[in-house]
């Protein structure tokens, strides 16, 4: 017989060989419990289902074919980010259970998850609404259409390495850089959900918005409570790791918050040219996509408040001449440094 049957010779089993899955154990020992338990409440008492959102009031007719593909446009670029959140985060949550952590911290990377795989289904919705037919697989009908297609097809190749380099960097990092990583993405959805939201004018999309404008601020407050948890036990080592993720975060979510740099992006010349075409038929629409400028300012506050958040805890900020912050010199971001999520 191949298998051991332990249970007839033994009163007790061994000890389960560690790290194990499953934790059978639920801790409550951080003194950010508290914290962690109010936003879990939060999360529930704020859920909402993007199927029930006034869809109803929505009437794509009332756009123009171009309209509607420049803005099933911004909702593929979006989806880039969001659409990988609920696999990256289930990666994610499964670590907070090999590392057996706080209950508290289970749930709160649980709520993340379900709160990502609305903002993807949203997503879902609006490009099916807008351009029945999906970003990669419908014939699209205008010129800048063919063009919106084409800069899809490029944005999902840099997501497939973004998943890549992500599903191998994760088990190498602890929790606590992972954090900051994760601080960053949530900090950068929180800024852009809030532009949108205040400044798109279809009725449906603002509600959207608004909703998981509130979901980022919530999974903001979680990084930050974990940060107040583990930054003052960080290591000199650790340390550095965090300034070069803030960096490959700046790098990686500049894709959706301001413009894609060369540093890991793929991407053809002609590629920004478009989307600044693309935009500005997305704004005649009333869309509210933010300028230039306004995803420079934007941007630029959102990292100063990352960085507020690192000079509490005497962590170097990166340097990120691209939007006037001087700081640590990080030397080139690779695919497989890349472990920020939106
Ligand atoms: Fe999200
Ligand atoms: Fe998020």
């Amino acid at each position: 017989m191949a298998e051991e049957h332990l249970a007839s010779t033994a009163d007790l089993p061994p000890d389960v060989p560690q790290p194990n899955i499953f934790p059978l154990s639920w801790r409550a020992e951080s003194a950010q419990v508290a914290k962690l338990e109010d936003i879990w409440k939060s999360s529930r008492r704020e859920y909402w289902d993007p199927e029930a959102l006034a869809w109803s009031t929505f009437n794509a007719e009332a756009y123009s074919i171009e309209q509607r593909e420049a803005m099933a446009y911004w909702f593929t670029l979006l989806s880039v980010f969001d659409a990988s959140a609920p696999p990256v985060f289930a990666r994610a949550l499964t670590r907070t259970y090999e590392l057996h952590e706080e209950d508290a911290v289970r749930r709160a990377f649980f709520s993340i998850e379900r709160d990502e795989q609305n903002h993807e289904q949203f997503c879902g919705m609006a490009i099916q609404r807008l351009t029945p037919g999906g970003p990669l697989d419908r014939e699209p009908a205008t010129d800048l259409g063919r063009r919106a297609k084409r800069n899809a097809a490029w944005l999902y190749h840099n997501g497939g390495r973004y998943w890549n380099g992500y599903s191998s960097a994760l088990p190498r990092y602890s929790l606590a850089v992972v954090f900051s990583a994760f601080l960053m993405g949530e900090t950068a959805a929180a800024t852009l959900f809030h532009h949108m939201a205040n400044h798109c004018e279809e009725p449906v999309f603002q509600e959207a918005f608004r909703h998981i404008g509130r979901d980022e601020g919530r999974h903001m407050a979680i990084c930050l409570t974990l940060m107040e948890r583990d930054y003052p036990k960080l290591s000199p080592e650790e340390r550095s790791l965090v300034t070069k993720q803030i960096r490959a975060g700046y790098v990686f979510l500049s894709g959706v918050l301001f413009e894609p740099p060369e540093e890991f992006w793929d991407l053809p010349d002609d590629f920004i040219a478009t989307q600044h075409e693309i935009e500005e038929v997305a704004r005649s629409a009333g869309f509210g996509v933010a300028s230039y400028d306004e995803k420079r300012d934007n941007w630029q506050r959102a990292m100063l408040n990352v960085k507020g958040v690192l000079d509490r805890y005497d962590i170097p900020f990166p340097a990120i001449p691209e939007i006037g912050i001087a700081g640590d010199e990080v030397g080139d971001i690779r695919p497989e440094d890349i472990i920020p999520i939106f």
